[in-house]
């Protein structure tokens, strides 16, 4: 993940928790070493289930100056999926739009299969838009992360106008100016989705938000909330499992201060090369439970990677299992190889070690400068205590790209202290839709705002669990979520149809 490049390296060994942590303090919505597995996996993947087309659009570099290098046109990637789009003899069906988020948009596309479920429902032309500077959107090709100079166009404000004007622009070539736009995202793509109708209520009539977590910034969240969630899920399922998790920590450590400790821990980790340092098992250790949390889905699915239905429960089985006497490397090792291992096809583990030869990708750098997410992790979780320390981060953010931080840029653009009370009376039309088993949601908004600001939450869902696609084992409480959502969508397109009759009529 991110920051394993060699100039930071010494930096990592006096790092508290995760390595990544220090500079990016939420462990990623999507870690890159993920993203980078799942964008060669989708190369080589058979399309076919999801089919769609895809397009490119000369996108603007820069649309908020007029200096010259701001009209320099990017390819921005586009997919559509048409087959159910009936625009009618008043070219009115809506359009749903997906505003992408960290990573190639063709993952997010086969990862949401719920809008290709409700496309014939609502006749729906589905469109979903790629974030600059991820997948085949990079403004400036192979040098897009180079430095500051290039990546200072990867802003959130400069994605959500992106939409904006491709969503302007595919209207017009439709002829389809008439046709509603709901906007739809998962994640960061759902703080995106809610940010764009806040921001843009003129180009969406409303926006499906799942698992984002628009409140994780300032201090509107307590910051310990993230790794606390994740520590109860695993509590909640045998406290034998999450005291094993809690006090294997000290014993790695203990392991790695003995003679010959390293290597005893390759051995144990079955790394596929010597471990360097200690540090790497640990955020490798902690990042399968993390994940594990987040995609604690009670079907089967590979999102991240391909778990069973319920992983957190496997894994405490998996941990409560073995006889007594076994030592607790040796369970968390095997919890964390159902996450890493599940398809059984990895003969060793990359423990250590980024692919990403410049330690750099989009989302540090996003953490770096807007997407200041302060954590912290207190003794009541089953992590290692860590304490935020903005002076630090800040440093690090200077010394890896010449930048500072803006911490409290993105609640002074987009709002978020005492949401509830500005929006209110401001704002309509968004669905928050979260699963308390993600420790996501915590920093999502989790109540009703107004009859139009809707939060939907299930007790045992997780992230973004309601995008997948509807299978036979979905359990009531999931399909009946999808259901409000549905009811909720078709009531802001059957208002805005009145509503445009009624103004046509005077
Ligand atoms: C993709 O899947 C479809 C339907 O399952 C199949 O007909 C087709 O041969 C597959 N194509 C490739 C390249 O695997
Ligand atoms: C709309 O058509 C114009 C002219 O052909 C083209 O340049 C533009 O890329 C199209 N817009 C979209 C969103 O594809
Ligand atoms: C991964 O799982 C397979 C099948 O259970 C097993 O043979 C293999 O040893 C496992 N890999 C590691 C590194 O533990
Ligand atoms: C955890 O931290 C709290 C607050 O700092 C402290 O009161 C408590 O004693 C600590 N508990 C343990 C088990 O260390
Ligand atoms: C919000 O209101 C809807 C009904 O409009 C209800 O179904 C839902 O449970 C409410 N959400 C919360 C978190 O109370």
């Amino acid at each position: 993940m991110g920051f394993t490049s060699m100039c930071l390296l010494p930096l990592l060994f006096l790092l508290p928790v995760f390595a990544t942590s220090r500079l990016h303090p939420p462990p990623i919505l999507f870690p890159s070493a993920t993203i980078q597995s799942l964008t060669q996996k989708s190369k080589s993947a058979n399309h076919t289930k999801v089919p769609f087309t895809t397009h490119f659009f000369p996108q603007q570099l820069d649309h908020f100056t007029f200096k010259p290098q701001a009209s320099r046109v990017f390819y921005q990637k586009y997919l559509m999926h048409a087959t159910h789009w009936d625009k009618g003899p008043t070219h009115t069906a809506p359009i749903f739009v997906y505003t992408g988020n960290e990573g190639n948009i063709e993952w997010f596309a086969e990862n949401t299969g719920f809008m290709f479920d409700i496309a014939p429902k609502f006749r729906a032309l589905l469109v979903f838009i790629e974030h600059r500077f991820y997948g085949e959107s990079k403004p400036f090709g192979k040098d897009s992360y180079k430095s500051a100079e290039t990546l200072g166009y990867l802003t959130s404000t400069q994605a959500l106008a992106d939409f904006a004007i491709l969503i302007r622009s595919l209207k017009q070539n439709l002829s389809a100016e008439a046709s509603p736009v709901v906007v739809f995202g998962g994640s960061y793509g759902g703080m995106l989705a809610a940010w764009f109708r806040l921001k843009y209520p003129h180009v969406a009539i409303g926006a499906l938000a799942a698992s984002a977590p628009i409140l994780q910034f300032d201090d509107i969240v307590p910051w310990s909330s993230f790794y606390d969630a994740v520590s109860r899920d695993f509590e909640v399922e045998s406290t034998n499992c999450f005291q094993v998790i809690k006090e294997s920590w000290d014993d790695l450590m203990a392991v790695a201060d003995k003679k010959g400790g390293m290597s005893q821990l390759t051995k144990t980790f079955r790394a596929c090369k010597k471990v360097k340092s200690v540090y790497s098992v640990r955020n490798w250790l902690s990042a399968a439970f993390v994940y594990t949390a987040m995609v604690d889905y009670p079907i089967q699915a590979s999102f991240m990677m391909p778990l069973p239905a319920y992983p957190v429960k496997e894994m405490c089985r998996i941990i409560d299992g073995f006889p007594s006497g076994v030592d607790r490397l040796t369970k968390v090792f095997s919890a964390a190889s159902l996450y890493y291992n599940y398809s059984g096809a990895n003969s060793c583990f990359e423990i250590e070690g980024n692919s990403d030869p410049h330690g750099l990708n989009g989302w540090d750098w996003q953490a770096c400068t807007e997407m200041v997410m302060p954590m912290t992790i207190s003794n009541g979780s089953m992590f290692t205590e860590f304490t935020f320390d903005y002076k630090e981060f800040e440093e690090d953010c200077k010394f890896q790209y010449g930048v500072l931080p803006r911490p409290h840029w993105i609640t002074t653009e987009y709002g978020g202290n005492k949401i509830e009370l500005v929006l209110k009376r401001y704002g309509s039309n968004i669905i928050f839709s979260n699963g308390m088993r993600d420790p996501w949601s915590r920093g999502g908004v989790l109540k009703n705002i107004s009859s139009s600001i809707i939060a939907l939450v299930t007790q045992l869902g997780a992230h973004h669990l309601d995008f997948r696609s509807a299978t036979k084992d979905d359990p009531k409480w999931l399909t009946e979520q999808r259901e409000a959502e549905i009811k909720i969508l078709q009531g802001w397109i059957d208002q805005y149809y009145k509503d445009s009759s009624e103004l046509s009529k005077t």
